[in-house]
């Protein structure tokens, strides 16, 4: 019987762990034990901490419903949601359009809609169009690409935060035409908190931070043969651009509500104008998604909210 000490425990767990038959999971369990216990170790974890932990995930999960992702907002404000995707853009070839979060409040099944249709039903808001093309990494259009698009009303409330959370607005899938443009109307998005009423909302509030992210529209692209792309645009001139709660703001995802031009498809209404660009399918990870529907992955919940 070997004596364990805080130094020998770790070899001791991953001696157990030794056995793990799927070469990838024994490599992530292994690094996550080795970081874990190295965590407790640097900062001295007592028992009453480690509980405390324990509480706040318990927590985590306890809020989480078909409409409400706890742990997903957790990755998000930890920024590990935006290291996970910096790392698969990173690994995927080519030129391609950057990633920003999935995030809580993506939906599967949204409405779908034609060119030129306005994705807000019960909003009122500053109107607006979003045009561009998809394209390939040669400029090429892409037809027939799947567009699917979500953003806040102009009080900065997604529809599942609404009461009726179950009525979808402010949400849509398009498909881009024979040349890869796309064009829909919507009304300006406002930024907003990240709900502050569960766990996470009391950590942020306990690290002193706003808890807002900038005003953005989400787009989940995708098409055969080619990545699917996970992006945001992000309005310039938001307040919180810099200092998004959930680190999901790049240079080149920002873009600005312009005057109308007589080239716009609604030549006279203010317009987000931007070309999306998708790489070709690799063999090795498919989506970039970091997230997913939260009534997909909250099994034998009862809908409430
Ligand atoms: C969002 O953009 O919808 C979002 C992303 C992360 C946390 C909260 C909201
Ligand atoms: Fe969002």
């Amino acid at each position: 019987m070997r004596t364990l000490n805080e130094n020998t425990i770790t070899d001791a767990v991953l001696e157990q762990l030794s056995g793990t038959p799927n070469p990838r999971f024994k490599q992530i369990i292994e690094a996550a034990v080795r970081h874990l216990h190295a965590f407790a170790r640097e900062v001295n974890l007592t028992p009453q901490e480690w509980l405390e932990g324990i509480r706040f995930f318990t927590e985590v999960g306890q809020k989480c419903t078909p409409y409400r992702q706890e742990f997903i907002l957790l990755s998000d404000t930890l920024g590990l949601s935006a290291l996970v995707g910096l790392m698969s853009d990173k690994r995927t070839p080519g030129i391609h359009t950057d990633t920003s979060l999935l995030g809580p409040f993506y939906r599967q099944n949204s409405p779908r809609f034609k060119l030129g249709d306005s994705i807000a039903k019960k909003t009122k808001g500053k109107e607006v169009v979003l045009w561009g093309r998809v394209q390939d990494a040669n400029g090429r259009g892409i037809p027939h690409a799947s567009i699917e698009v979500w953003q806040t009303d102009e009080l900065g409330d997604y529809d599942m935060q609404r009461p009726a959370a179950e009525e979808m607005d402010l949400r849509g899938t398009l498909e881009s035409d024979s040349e890869g443009r796309y064009y829909f109307r919507s009304v300006v998005p406002a930024g907003y908190s990240i709900p502050m009423d569960g766990p996470v909302g009391e950590m942020i509030r306990a690290q002193n931070r706003h808890g807002l992210r900038p005003s953005h529209v989400h787009y989940l692209i995708g098409a055969p043969g080619y990545k699917e792309l996970v992006t945001a645009l992000y309005i310039a001139g938001d307040p919180h651009i810099e200092s998004d709660t959930v680190f999901g703001v790049t240079d080149s995802l920002v873009v600005k509500v312009s005057d109308p031009e007589p080239a716009s498809p609604f030549p006279n209404l203010p317009q987000i104008k931007y070309d999306f660009t998708l790489s070709a399918a690799g063999k090795d990870e498919g989506s970039g998604r970091v997230g997913a529907d939260p009534s997909q992955i909250t099994k034998n919940v009862a809908a409430v909210h």
